[in-house]
């Protein structure tokens, strides 16, 4: 008979004892992220019977609007870990101020940043969605963190990971020694290790872009798609078109099966449109840590410094030649391919 897989807190605190990175409680904090994902998960099986589909009639700290299952996972996300006292602040995509613990510090260095459910625009179809999560330390010995802590530097990103709420539900997170996939067994309610140490292909045959923009981008991010599509076996163009609405979703599949995920920046909105720090960042991590690359066209993502808790960021993320390819482009240096 074949081994039982390993639980997400069996594995945890198996690797936490080999690894020297895995360091204090954050294998208690994963599997807190892991116990929000099945309250959520679970409100999300029955969304459609449970009146919580559709808008709050809120727009939030980004000028979006919300939906009710944004501020469902919100404060799932706020009430498991108020409750749990295993970070002394967080700052969450919904909430325009972080939230900080006193009353943890300093028995808990963490910080907690998450965007609660990514991709809300699929919430009303039965379309994927997911959750991002970002971990950092706060290192000073005499003073509590203040708002300011939580903007970091995508390097000092001690663990970082999603949820997946798909055909099945999957928790994926790093702590900085490989990328670890679990899939939850909804029968016994537990995560089930069934993706140990994903490693991204250099390349793939898959882009991932919401190309209805085309006309906002520059020439470059217009003549890199467009180099995509034209036939060329050697290099096993043209690549497929997958877009799900979803970023988790998209670089999920990516991760697995590799090519590039692009959100650009545009003429009239250089920055982009996806978050630094609780959707760029982690993200990156993960995917660097499984062998890929993560950049905004001109530099690595978590060289980024970040100025703001909810600013934005262009990302091209996924296999490493594929986003080495993109960069050249943006930045001019294979005009027309
Ligand atoms: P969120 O739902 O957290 O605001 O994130 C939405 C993001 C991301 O999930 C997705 O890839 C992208 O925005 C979709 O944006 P477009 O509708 O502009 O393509
Ligand atoms: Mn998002
Ligand atoms: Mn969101």
């Amino acid at each position: 008979m074949g081994q039982f897989p390993l639980t997400l807190g069996r594995f945890i605190s198996q690797k936490q004892a080999d690894d020297q990175g895995a360091s204090g409680g954050l294998p208690g904090l994963l599997v807190q992220v892991g116990l929000v994902g099945k309250l959520i998960a679970q409100d999300l099986r029955r969304a459609g019977l449970l009146n919580i589909l559709g808008t709050t009639g809120q727009i939030n700290v980004q000028g979006e609007t919300v939906k009710k299952l944004d501020e469902i996972a919100n404060e799932t996300f706020v009430k498991v870990f108020e409750q749990n006292g295993l970070v002394c602040a967080l700052a969450s995509e919904e909430l325009e101020k972080p939230v900080l613990f006193p009353e943890n510090w300093p028995q808990t260095k963490y910080m907690l940043l998450f965007d609660p459910l990514d991709g809300s625009s699929n919430t009303d179809s039965n379309m994927p969605l997911g959750a991002i999560f970002s971990v950092v330390r706060f290192e000073s010995k005499d003073r509590m963190p203040t708002e300011d802590a939580l903007a970091r530097k995508g390097t000092e990103q001690v663990a970082a990971g999603y949820l997946l709420y798909g055909s099945s539900t999957m928790l994926v997170y790093t702590v900085g020694q490989g990328v670890h996939g679990f899939t939850l067994d909804p029968g016994i309610g537990e995560y089930l290790l069934s993706h140990e140490s994903i490693l991204i292909p250099a390349r793939g045959k898959v882009y991932s872009v919401n190309e209805g923009n085309y006309q906002k981008w520059a020439a470059g991010t217009k003549q890199y798609v467009e180099y995509l599509k034209i036939f060329d076996t050697a290099t096993r163009r043209p690549y497929s078109g997958r877009y799900s609405g979803c970023l988790v979703a998209d670089v999920h599949r990516i991760l697995l099966d590799g090519g590039i995920y692009l959100y650009p920046g545009e003429l009239a909105k250089p920055e982009g449109k996806l978050r630094l720090l609780y959707e760029a960042n982690p993200l990156a991590l993960v995917v660097e840590q499984a062998g890929g690359r993560a950049s905004t066209g001109t530099m690595r993502i978590m060289d980024v410094e970040p100025k703001q808790l909810h600013q934005r960021v262009p990302l091209l993320i996924g296999s490493s030649n594929d986003v080495r390819d993109a960069e050249e482009f943006i930045q001019g240096k294979r005009p027309g391919g």
